[in-house]
């Protein structure tokens, strides 16, 4: 495996790849690797013939009052994990080469601040659009994977590179979870034995709703309802959303319909958790 910190150096080694022939799959992540982010490692090597993942912690989608400075990092033990997964090339720019001195553009996808996590975060996924849009233009892969943990973000990506031509296919990959349901994230490290027990309602809000859908229910109100007692219940007392949107589009259902996705957004402690479940109804 190759680490690549330079941004020339990247679009050499992905310009011989091409020239080869090769078609090359991309995985953005912003470090701190876990199972999730390897998921998408191995979906990638299935996907294509070279992998890529990309390590930046990107100042412009964090706001002002969030975690940017206290990221977990560890890029030592992260390209240890890469290798193990076959990842072939290592992209790891610094801000400075991300964002030199004069800097100026920014990429938004019109109406995402005004749903789910856009309202209580301005201004992040015109960072998350921004970013994307760069190293796949650094990169240049044929498919860019991504995880449905972060459903509004991959919405969000796919439709900029669509409306921008880019011309890379995205393929979305299933939430990885820890064996009692938590979705894993890296911001899961902030968490105390007590927070850690507490965001548990976040998924088992989540199942319950699927399971009220299975067993034919396809008010939103109820399920919101069924949700919100079940996150009382385990102490999840500051809770940003709890929203039920088609998938695609992520407009607000009353009655649940095609295909249906159902996110949650809580505060447990000082950390900020999400996770969400996709229905097919
Ligand atoms: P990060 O949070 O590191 O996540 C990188 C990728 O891993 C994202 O596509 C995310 O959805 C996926 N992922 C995270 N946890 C997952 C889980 N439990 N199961 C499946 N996939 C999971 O998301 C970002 O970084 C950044 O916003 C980025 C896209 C890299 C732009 O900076």
């Amino acid at each position: 495996m190759k680490t690549i910190s330079k941004i020339a150096g990247m679009r050499r080694w992905s310009e011989a790849a091409r020239a080869k022939g090769r078609r090359v799959a991309f995985v953005p992540t912003m470090g701190c690797l876990h199972e999730g982010h390897l998921s998408l490692v191995r979906k990638a090597r299935r996907e294509a013939d070279l992998v890529v993942v990309s390590i930046f912690v990107n100042p412009l989608q964090f706001g002002p009052k969030e975690d940017f400075k206290r990221y977990p990092r560890n890029l030592r033990r992260d390209a240890g994990l890469a290798r193990r997964e076959g990842c072939d090339a290592l992209f790891v720019p610094s801000p400075r080469e991300m964002y030199p001195a004069g800097y100026r553009t920014r990429v938004t996808v019109e109406g995402t601040e005004e749903v789910l996590c856009g309202r209580s975060r301005p201004g992040h996924f015109s960072g998350v659009a921004t970013v994307v849009l760069k190293l796949v233009n650094v990169v240049w892969p044929d498919v860019l994977l991504l995880g449905q943990k972060d459903a509004q973000q991959a919405v969000v990506i796919k439709r900029m590179l669509q409306d921008l031509n880019a011309g890379v296919r995205v393929v979305v990959c299933p939430t990885v979870r820890e064996k009692d349901g938590l979705a894993v994230s890296s911001r899961n490290s902030y968490l105390s034995a007590d927070e850690r027990r507490r965001a548990l309602g976040l998924s088992r809000s989540l199942f319950l709703a699927r399971r009220l859908v299975r067993t034919g229910e396809r008010r939103a109100a109820v399920i919101i309802a069924g949700m919100r007692k079940v996150l009382s219940e385990a102490g999840v007392t500051d809770v940003d959303y709890l929203e039920i949107l088609d998938a695609a589009e992520l407009t607000p259902l009353r009655r649940l319909d095609g295909d249906v996705l159902i996110a949650a957004a809580a505060r447990v402690g000082r950390t900020r958790l999400i996770d969400n479940v996709r229905l097919k109804v």
